[in-house]
């Protein structure tokens, strides 16, 4: 029903670093379910591109990997003509509100992100100020476009926190000026563990090539990686404590075929964990196959590609110019006239 007394729709935000190959953790902990958000809301899904360079990446693969998490955005349900979908090195405020905000975050609040340290370990040859002032950035993200709501998994909870004080630190200082925003935890698609090391989150930027399925990897891939999941020594397919491996493919298993945990145990009562793994590699790749077939079909073209960025930017860039253009008056610059 359309009338135009509604209630404004809430704003929704969240990006994925266009940075490795996404998962199925990727799919199901974020994409699918952001596809059912897309009438209720008012959504802004960004390509963080500037964020992927906190760590090293070969240029050409950066470039590439812009358009792939774009056409898999779209290849996954989210309409372009519903949601605001955009590269956020093409909406320099970004880094002009990020600057700003970053003379309002303390050295010791940075210095306590786990992901932080996590990544100073993993990178120990380039720990680079961007790396240390990521979550500043995140919040310039996030309160550029005066978000309520923030759907991130648990590793991304500390930043937005962060996020949110920085916001309510500017306000008792300068008067409201930010939307303090909320996490969104969403009702369905749980964390996604790796196949090589269960209590794990799957990442896509694990090195062991076995641990996570790519949303793109063929049919074969991942049948095999399934295959070789990390189980037990246990023998009966049911969920329960100390079974990472299981319920991790009783948790994928459900996501793509709907089916409850007493469902599947029933289903695979009396048969052994290689048939259950068969039966999950075969489901997740005939599940992922249309949503594919789209992707490829995006990929080959560019210039439609270009434009939903283009759109995109462009209606980003209002929001966030205005968002600017408030925080610098209150912060005492002069305007440019
Ligand atoms: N840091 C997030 C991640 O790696 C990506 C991200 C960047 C993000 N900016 C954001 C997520 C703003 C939500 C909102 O997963």
């Amino acid at each position: 029903m359309d009338n135009n007394i509604t209630v404004p729709k809430k704003t929704i935000f969240s990006g994925v670093q266009p940075s490795g190959n996404l998962t199925i953790g990727n799919y199901l902990g974020a994409i699918k379910n952001w596809t059912t958000l897309q009438n209720e809301y008012n959504c802004i899904y960004c390509v963080v591109d500037m964020h992927a360079i906190t760590v090293r990446q070969v240029p050409a693969d950066l470039r590439r990997r812009t358009y792939e998490t774009l056409a898999i955005y779209i290849a996954a349900g989210l309409d372009p003509e519903k949601n605001t979908l955009f590269v956020q090195s093409h909406v320099p405020q970004h880094a002009v509100l990020a600057w700003d905000l970053g003379c309002f975050t303390m050295f010791g609040e940075l210095s306590r992100m786990t992901q932080f340290k996590d990544k100073s370990r993993s990178n120990a040859d380039n720990i680079n100020s961007g790396l240390f002032t990521y979550p500043v950035l995140m919040a310039a993200d996030i309160l550029l476009y005066k978000t309520d709501l923030v759907p991130v998994g648990s590793d991304q909870k500390q930043h937005l926190e962060l996020a949110r004080d920085i916001a309510i630190r500017f306000n008792s200082i300068f008067s409201d000026t930010f939307t303090i925003p909320e996490g969104y935890i969403p009702k369905t698609g749980m964390r996604i563990m790796s196949l090589a090391d269960p209590t794990k989150k799957m990442s896509k930027s694990d090195a062991n090539p076995n641990a996570s399925i790519g949303i793109l990897d063929s049919k074969d891939d991942i049948i095999r990686k399934f295959k070789r999941a990390v189980t037990d020594s246990d023998t009966t397919i049911r969920y329960a404590d100390g079974k990472d491996g299981i319920n991790n493919l009783m948790n994928i298993y459900s996501c793509f075929t709907g089916k409850t945990y007493g469902e599947i145990e029933k289903e695979f009562d009396g048969r052994g964990y290689g048939d259950f793994k068969l039966a999950v590699g075969e489901t997740v790749a005939d599940s992922l196959s249309p949503l594919k077939t789209k992707f490829d079909t995006l990929m080959k073209d560019k210039a439609y590609l270009e434009d939903i960025m283009k759109n995109g930017a462009f209606s980003a860039s209002r929001i966030a110019e205005r968002t600017v253009s408030k925080v610098h008056k209150k912060l005492g610059f002069v305007v440019k006239s």
